[in-house]
Protein backbone atom coordinates (compact mmCIF):
# COMPACT_ATOMS: atom_id res chain seq x y z
CA UNK A 1 0.00 0.00 0.00
CA UNK A 2 1.20 3.35 -1.03
CA UNK A 3 0.10 6.07 1.45
CA UNK A 4 -0.13 9.69 -0.14
CA UNK A 5 2.06 12.24 1.94
CA UNK A 6 0.40 15.57 1.18
CA UNK A 7 2.53 18.35 3.46
CA UNK A 8 0.36 20.97 2.71
CA UNK A 9 -2.72 19.17 3.69
CA UNK A 10 -0.66 17.99 7.12
CA UNK A 11 0.13 21.82 7.57
CA UNK A 12 -3.55 23.20 7.05
CA UNK A 13 -4.43 20.64 10.23
CA UNK A 14 -7.25 19.44 9.31
CA UNK A 15 -8.76 22.72 7.74
CA UNK A 16 -9.34 23.47 4.25
CA UNK A 17 -7.46 26.55 3.87
CA UNK A 18 -4.90 28.26 5.96
CA UNK A 19 -6.94 31.12 5.79
CA UNK A 20 -9.51 29.19 8.36
CA UNK A 21 -7.05 28.25 9.77
CA UNK A 22 -5.45 31.12 10.55
CA UNK A 23 -8.62 32.79 11.33
CA UNK A 24 -8.97 29.49 14.23
CA UNK A 25 -5.48 30.16 15.34
CA UNK A 26 -6.72 33.74 16.76
CA UNK A 27 -7.25 32.92 19.99
CA UNK A 28 -3.73 31.53 20.90
CA UNK A 29 -2.24 33.95 18.65
CA UNK A 30 -3.57 36.63 20.95
CA UNK A 31 -2.23 35.36 23.91
CA UNK A 32 0.95 34.55 22.27
CA UNK A 33 1.13 38.46 21.82
CA UNK A 34 0.10 39.00 25.65
CA UNK A 35 2.46 36.57 27.08
CA UNK A 36 5.62 37.70 29.49
CA UNK A 37 3.92 41.37 28.69
CA UNK A 38 1.66 42.12 31.29
CA UNK A 39 2.34 41.59 35.38
CA UNK A 40 0.99 38.85 37.19
CA UNK A 41 -1.39 41.32 39.41
CA UNK A 42 -2.49 42.39 35.60
CA UNK A 43 -1.86 45.85 36.60
CA UNK A 44 1.27 46.54 34.32
CA UNK A 45 2.63 46.52 30.84
CA UNK A 46 6.47 45.21 30.94
CA UNK A 47 7.97 45.99 27.38
CA UNK A 48 11.37 45.45 28.18
CA UNK A 49 12.01 44.56 24.58
CA UNK A 50 11.75 48.31 23.64
CA UNK A 51 15.07 50.35 24.97
CA UNK A 52 12.87 53.63 25.16
CA UNK A 53 13.78 54.71 28.58
CA UNK A 54 11.07 56.76 31.17
CA UNK A 55 12.21 60.03 29.50
CA UNK A 56 11.83 58.79 26.06
CA UNK A 57 8.24 57.57 27.12
CA UNK A 58 7.53 61.07 28.27
CA UNK A 59 9.00 63.26 25.63
CA UNK A 60 7.48 62.11 22.55
CA UNK A 61 5.85 64.64 20.87
CA UNK A 62 4.28 62.79 18.03
CA UNK A 63 3.92 59.84 16.35
CA UNK A 64 3.78 58.31 12.91
CA UNK A 65 2.41 55.43 12.52
CA UNK A 66 3.29 53.79 8.74
CA UNK A 67 2.41 50.47 7.00
CA UNK A 68 0.32 49.15 4.21
CA UNK A 69 -2.69 46.96 3.79
CA UNK A 70 -3.99 45.05 6.67
CA UNK A 71 -1.05 46.72 8.63
CA UNK A 72 -2.32 50.53 7.66
CA UNK A 73 -5.96 48.77 9.06
CA UNK A 74 -4.19 48.17 12.05
CA UNK A 75 -2.48 51.49 12.37
CA UNK A 76 -5.83 53.52 12.15
CA UNK A 77 -6.79 51.30 15.48
CA UNK A 78 -3.17 51.99 16.93
CA UNK A 79 -3.56 55.63 16.36
CA UNK A 80 -7.20 56.08 18.40
CA UNK A 81 -5.72 53.66 20.64
CA UNK A 82 -2.46 55.72 21.48
CA UNK A 83 -4.17 59.42 21.03
CA UNK A 84 -7.09 58.07 23.90
CA UNK A 85 -5.07 56.21 26.38
CA UNK A 86 -1.03 58.04 26.11
CA UNK A 87 -2.43 62.00 24.50
CA UNK A 88 -0.39 61.45 22.01
CA UNK A 89 -0.86 63.22 19.05
CA UNK A 90 -0.82 60.01 15.91
CA UNK A 91 -0.64 60.67 12.51
CA UNK A 92 -0.74 57.67 9.81
CA UNK A 93 -0.09 56.84 6.38
CA UNK A 94 0.23 54.62 3.85
CA UNK A 95 3.54 53.44 3.43
CA UNK A 96 4.00 54.62 -0.50
CA UNK A 97 2.48 58.19 0.20
CA UNK A 98 4.16 58.58 3.50
CA UNK A 99 7.91 58.63 1.30
CA UNK A 100 6.65 60.67 -1.63
CA UNK A 101 5.23 63.47 0.67
CA UNK A 102 7.46 65.62 3.18
CA UNK A 103 6.50 64.46 6.61
CA UNK A 104 7.55 67.04 9.22
CA UNK A 105 9.51 65.72 12.03
CA UNK A 106 9.40 68.57 14.55
CA UNK A 107 10.27 67.71 18.11
CA UNK A 108 10.50 64.43 19.35
CA UNK A 109 8.55 62.08 16.74
CA UNK A 110 8.47 58.63 17.14
CA UNK A 111 7.49 56.68 14.02
CA UNK A 112 6.17 53.35 14.29
CA UNK A 113 5.84 50.95 10.91
CA UNK A 114 3.73 47.92 11.53
CA UNK A 115 4.36 44.80 8.98
CA UNK A 116 3.60 41.30 9.39
CA UNK A 117 6.15 40.35 7.38
CA UNK A 118 8.59 43.12 7.69
CA UNK A 119 9.83 43.42 3.83
CA UNK A 120 6.98 44.96 2.70
CA UNK A 121 9.34 47.27 0.39
CA UNK A 122 7.32 50.72 1.13
CA UNK A 123 7.03 50.38 4.72
CA UNK A 124 11.18 49.52 4.80
CA UNK A 125 11.86 52.34 2.37
CA UNK A 126 9.38 54.46 5.20
CA UNK A 127 11.31 53.27 7.96
CA UNK A 128 14.33 54.58 6.48
CA UNK A 129 13.05 57.83 5.72
CA UNK A 130 11.53 58.29 9.09
CA UNK A 131 15.27 57.54 10.16
CA UNK A 132 17.17 59.73 7.47
CA UNK A 133 15.05 62.19 9.62
CA UNK A 134 16.48 61.17 12.65
CA UNK A 135 13.12 60.11 14.06
CA UNK A 136 13.11 56.68 16.52
CA UNK A 137 11.93 53.82 14.69
CA UNK A 138 9.61 51.33 16.49
CA UNK A 139 8.50 48.11 14.20
CA UNK A 140 5.17 45.49 15.41
CA UNK A 141 6.29 42.65 12.94
CA UNK A 142 5.95 39.05 13.18
CA UNK A 143 8.92 37.94 11.77
CA UNK A 144 11.73 38.50 14.06
CA UNK A 145 14.80 38.36 11.57
CA UNK A 146 13.71 40.26 8.73
CA UNK A 147 14.83 43.64 7.47
CA UNK A 148 12.31 45.59 9.53
CA UNK A 149 13.23 44.26 12.54
CA UNK A 150 17.25 44.65 12.12
CA UNK A 151 16.83 48.18 11.20
CA UNK A 152 14.15 49.16 13.85
CA UNK A 153 15.13 51.00 17.06
CA UNK A 154 12.42 49.25 18.85
CA UNK A 155 11.01 46.09 17.99
CA UNK A 156 7.30 44.46 19.16
CA UNK A 157 6.98 41.14 17.75
CA UNK A 158 3.35 40.03 17.40
CA UNK A 159 4.73 36.05 17.69
CA UNK A 160 1.07 34.96 15.78
CA UNK A 161 2.94 32.49 14.33
CA UNK A 162 3.27 31.66 10.44
CA UNK A 163 0.67 33.36 8.52
CA UNK A 164 0.45 31.86 5.25
CA UNK A 165 -2.37 32.92 3.76
CA UNK A 166 -2.39 35.93 1.46
CA UNK A 167 -5.32 37.53 3.61
CA UNK A 168 -4.39 38.39 6.59
CA UNK A 169 -6.16 37.25 9.59
CA UNK A 170 -4.18 36.41 12.72
CA UNK A 171 -1.49 38.87 12.24
CA UNK A 172 -4.14 41.62 12.16
CA UNK A 173 -6.04 40.68 15.25
CA UNK A 174 -2.15 40.37 17.33
CA UNK A 175 -1.53 43.99 15.86
CA UNK A 176 -4.62 45.08 17.43
CA UNK A 177 -2.90 43.74 21.13
CA UNK A 178 0.57 44.89 20.49
CA UNK A 179 -0.81 48.32 19.75
CA UNK A 180 -2.69 48.14 22.82
CA UNK A 181 -0.13 46.86 25.16
CA UNK A 182 1.90 49.76 24.11
CA UNK A 183 -0.65 52.52 24.56
CA UNK A 184 -1.13 51.55 27.61
CA UNK A 185 2.68 51.47 28.17
CA UNK A 186 2.55 54.73 27.15
CA UNK A 187 -0.36 55.78 29.21
CA UNK A 188 1.86 54.42 32.45
CA UNK A 189 4.72 56.05 31.29
CA UNK A 190 2.90 59.71 30.94
CA UNK A 191 0.58 58.84 34.04
CA UNK A 192 -2.46 59.79 31.40
CA UNK A 193 -4.86 56.57 32.63
CA UNK A 194 -5.53 56.19 36.32
CA UNK A 195 -4.31 52.41 37.49
CA UNK A 196 -7.76 51.52 37.99
CA UNK A 197 -8.55 52.08 34.62
CA UNK A 198 -5.40 50.70 33.23
CA UNK A 199 -6.15 47.06 35.75
CA UNK A 200 -9.63 47.08 33.78
CA UNK A 201 -8.33 47.51 30.17
CA UNK A 202 -6.29 44.78 30.63
CA UNK A 203 -8.70 42.40 32.66
CA UNK A 204 -10.88 43.07 29.16
CA UNK A 205 -7.93 42.57 27.25
CA UNK A 206 -7.17 39.05 28.87
CA UNK A 207 -10.67 38.18 28.14
CA UNK A 208 -10.45 38.48 24.56
CA UNK A 209 -8.86 35.27 23.31
CA UNK A 210 -11.93 33.23 25.04
CA UNK A 211 -14.33 35.85 23.74
CA UNK A 212 -12.81 34.69 19.85
CA UNK A 213 -13.34 31.23 21.00
CA UNK A 214 -17.17 32.34 21.67
CA UNK A 215 -17.64 33.84 18.46
CA UNK A 216 -15.85 31.02 16.14
CA UNK A 217 -18.36 28.79 18.16
CA UNK A 218 -20.81 30.23 16.34
CA UNK A 219 -19.42 30.57 12.70
CA UNK A 220 -22.10 28.52 10.89
CA UNK A 221 -24.26 31.56 11.62
CA UNK A 222 -21.89 33.58 9.37
CA UNK A 223 -22.06 31.01 6.87
CA UNK A 224 -25.59 31.32 6.33
CA UNK A 225 -25.08 34.98 6.23
CA UNK A 226 -22.07 34.74 3.41
CA UNK A 227 -24.45 32.52 0.77
CA UNK A 228 -26.61 35.43 0.82
CA UNK A 229 -24.34 37.79 -0.39
CA UNK A 230 -22.25 35.41 -2.95
CA UNK A 231 -23.77 36.63 -5.90
CA UNK A 232 -23.99 40.41 -5.11
CA UNK A 233 -22.33 42.77 -7.28
CA UNK A 234 -21.17 45.12 -4.70
CA UNK A 235 -21.29 45.55 -0.98
CA UNK A 236 -20.82 48.46 1.77
CA UNK A 237 -19.55 47.93 5.18
CA UNK A 238 -20.78 51.20 7.09
CA UNK A 239 -19.31 52.07 10.89
CA UNK A 240 -18.40 55.09 13.14
CA UNK A 241 -15.11 55.46 14.91
CA UNK A 242 -13.43 52.79 15.60
CA UNK A 243 -15.99 50.65 13.51
CA UNK A 244 -15.16 52.67 10.63
CA UNK A 245 -11.39 51.51 10.63
CA UNK A 246 -12.89 47.68 11.21
CA UNK A 247 -15.06 48.68 8.25
CA UNK A 248 -12.10 49.18 6.20
CA UNK A 249 -10.60 45.61 7.18
CA UNK A 250 -13.89 43.77 6.31
CA UNK A 251 -14.40 45.42 3.18
CA UNK A 252 -10.55 44.66 1.88
CA UNK A 253 -11.02 40.60 3.20
CA UNK A 254 -13.70 40.50 0.66
CA UNK A 255 -12.20 42.53 -2.03
CA UNK A 256 -8.96 40.64 -1.71
CA UNK A 257 -10.73 36.63 -1.66
CA UNK A 258 -14.30 37.01 -2.69
CA UNK A 259 -13.50 39.91 -5.68
CA UNK A 260 -17.14 41.40 -4.78
CA UNK A 261 -16.84 44.69 -4.77
CA UNK A 262 -17.45 46.77 -1.57
CA UNK A 263 -16.79 49.91 -0.29
CA UNK A 264 -15.95 51.24 3.51
CA UNK A 265 -17.96 54.22 4.46
CA UNK A 266 -17.66 56.28 7.85
CA UNK A 267 -21.76 55.90 8.14
CA UNK A 268 -21.97 59.63 9.20
CA UNK A 269 -20.63 60.69 5.45
CA UNK A 270 -23.29 58.57 3.76
CA UNK A 271 -25.39 61.48 3.08
CA UNK A 272 -22.11 62.67 1.08
CA UNK A 273 -22.45 61.22 -1.90
CA UNK A 274 -22.73 57.09 -1.33
CA UNK A 275 -26.37 57.01 -0.03
CA UNK A 276 -26.95 57.48 -4.00
CA UNK A 277 -25.96 54.22 -4.23
CA UNK A 278 -28.09 52.46 -2.13
CA UNK A 279 -31.37 51.06 -4.09
CA UNK A 280 -33.69 48.28 -3.68
CA UNK A 281 -31.94 45.03 -1.87
CA UNK A 282 -28.52 46.68 -1.59
CA UNK A 283 -27.01 44.56 1.27
CA UNK A 284 -24.96 47.12 3.95
CA UNK A 285 -22.90 45.25 6.64
CA UNK A 286 -23.28 48.03 9.75
CA UNK A 287 -20.61 47.84 12.90
CA UNK A 288 -22.01 49.64 15.84
CA UNK A 289 -19.54 48.64 18.50
CA UNK A 290 -19.35 51.90 20.24
CA UNK A 291 -21.97 52.63 22.75
CA UNK A 292 -21.25 56.91 22.50
CA UNK A 293 -22.51 56.41 18.84
CA UNK A 294 -25.20 54.05 19.13
CA UNK A 295 -28.17 56.43 18.30
CA UNK A 296 -26.13 57.81 15.49
CA UNK A 297 -26.08 54.37 14.11
CA UNK A 298 -29.30 53.85 14.36
CA UNK A 299 -30.23 56.69 11.98
CA UNK A 300 -27.59 55.69 9.71
CA UNK A 301 -29.02 52.45 9.18
CA UNK A 302 -32.17 53.65 9.01
CA UNK A 303 -31.74 56.26 6.08
CA UNK A 304 -30.29 52.82 4.38
CA UNK A 305 -32.74 50.82 4.99
CA UNK A 306 -35.47 54.14 4.16
CA UNK A 307 -33.42 53.58 0.21
CA UNK A 308 -34.62 49.81 0.48
CA UNK A 309 -31.08 48.10 2.14
CA UNK A 310 -31.07 44.79 3.55
CA UNK A 311 -28.83 45.29 7.06
CA UNK A 312 -26.73 43.25 9.11
CA UNK A 313 -25.66 44.29 11.88
CA UNK A 314 -22.36 43.56 13.75
CA UNK A 315 -23.44 44.77 17.47
CA UNK A 316 -22.47 44.11 21.09
CA UNK A 317 -24.92 41.36 22.99
CA UNK A 318 -26.48 43.82 24.75
CA UNK A 319 -27.27 46.40 21.97
CA UNK A 320 -31.10 46.03 22.02
CA UNK A 321 -32.25 48.94 20.39
CA UNK A 322 -29.63 48.22 16.70
CA UNK A 323 -30.97 44.33 17.00
CA UNK A 324 -34.37 46.00 16.12
CA UNK A 325 -33.01 47.97 13.52
CA UNK A 326 -31.42 45.98 11.29
CA UNK A 327 -32.68 42.80 9.54
CA UNK A 328 -30.27 40.48 10.64
CA UNK A 329 -27.98 40.72 13.25
CA UNK A 330 -24.47 39.24 14.54
CA UNK A 331 -23.72 39.92 18.16
CA UNK A 332 -20.42 39.70 19.72
CA UNK A 333 -19.33 39.59 23.26
CA UNK A 334 -19.56 42.93 25.28
CA UNK A 335 -15.67 44.29 25.84
CA UNK A 336 -14.03 47.85 26.85
CA UNK A 337 -15.01 50.35 24.07
CA UNK A 338 -11.08 50.40 22.93
CA UNK A 339 -11.11 46.59 22.41
CA UNK A 340 -14.16 45.60 19.95
CA UNK A 341 -12.20 45.58 16.96
CA UNK A 342 -10.97 42.71 17.92
CA UNK A 343 -14.07 40.90 18.27
CA UNK A 344 -15.88 42.81 15.53
CA UNK A 345 -13.29 41.91 13.00
CA UNK A 346 -14.23 37.92 13.44
CA UNK A 347 -17.34 38.05 11.71
CA UNK A 348 -15.75 40.47 8.75
CA UNK A 349 -13.21 37.41 8.49
CA UNK A 350 -15.39 34.53 8.23
CA UNK A 351 -17.89 36.27 5.80
CA UNK A 352 -14.91 36.51 3.30
CA UNK A 353 -13.88 33.48 3.64
CA UNK A 354 -17.52 31.77 2.90
CA UNK A 355 -18.27 33.72 0.21
CA UNK A 356 -14.88 33.19 -1.62
CA UNK A 357 -15.27 29.40 -0.98
CA UNK A 358 -18.90 29.70 -1.97
CA UNK A 359 -17.60 31.37 -5.55
CA UNK A 360 -14.94 28.38 -5.89
CA UNK A 361 -12.02 31.07 -5.66
CA UNK A 362 -8.89 30.11 -4.61
CA UNK A 363 -8.95 31.10 -0.65
CA UNK A 364 -5.35 31.16 0.15
CA UNK A 365 -3.73 32.68 -3.35
CA UNK A 366 -6.17 35.31 -4.57
CA UNK A 367 -5.44 36.11 -8.07
CA UNK A 368 -3.08 39.30 -8.82
CA UNK A 369 -1.64 39.62 -4.92
CA UNK A 370 1.29 38.01 -3.37
CA UNK A 371 1.80 37.69 0.60
CA UNK A 372 4.56 39.82 0.65
CA UNK A 373 5.26 42.95 -1.50
CA UNK A 374 9.35 43.40 -2.33
CA UNK A 375 9.25 45.36 -4.59
CA UNK A 376 8.00 48.76 -5.09
C1 LIG B 1 0.31 42.50 0.93
C2 LIG B 1 -0.59 41.45 1.56
C3 LIG B 1 -1.50 42.10 2.61
C4 LIG B 1 -0.66 42.83 3.64
C5 LIG B 1 0.26 43.86 2.97
C6 LIG B 1 1.26 44.41 3.96
O1 LIG B 1 -0.44 43.36 0.14
O2 LIG B 1 -1.37 40.82 0.55
O3 LIG B 1 -2.25 41.08 3.25
O4 LIG B 1 -1.50 43.45 4.57
O5 LIG B 1 1.01 43.25 1.93
O6 LIG B 1 2.11 43.37 4.37
P1 LIG B 1 3.00 43.40 5.63
O7 LIG B 1 3.78 42.12 5.61
O8 LIG B 1 3.89 44.61 5.52
O9 LIG B 1 2.11 43.50 6.83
Amino acid sequence: MRIEWDKEQAEKDGFDHYMLKEIYEQPRALQSTMTGRIDEAGEHILLSDLKLTPEDVRGIDKIYIVACGTAYHAGLIGKHVIESLAHIPVEIDVASEFRYRRPLFKGKTLTIVVSQSGETADTLAALREAKRHGSAVLAITNVVGSSIAREADHLLTTNAGPEIAVASTKAYTSQLVAFYLLGLYLAEGRETVSSQERAALIADLRKLPEQVEAILAHAEEIHAFARSIQDEGHLFFIGRGLDYAVALEGSLKLKEISYIHSEAYAAGELKHGTLALIEEGTRVIALSTQEQLHEKMVSNITEVKARGAVVLGIALEDNVELHRSVDEVCLIPSTHSLLTPILSVIPLQLIAYYTSVALGNDVDRPRNLAKSVTVE
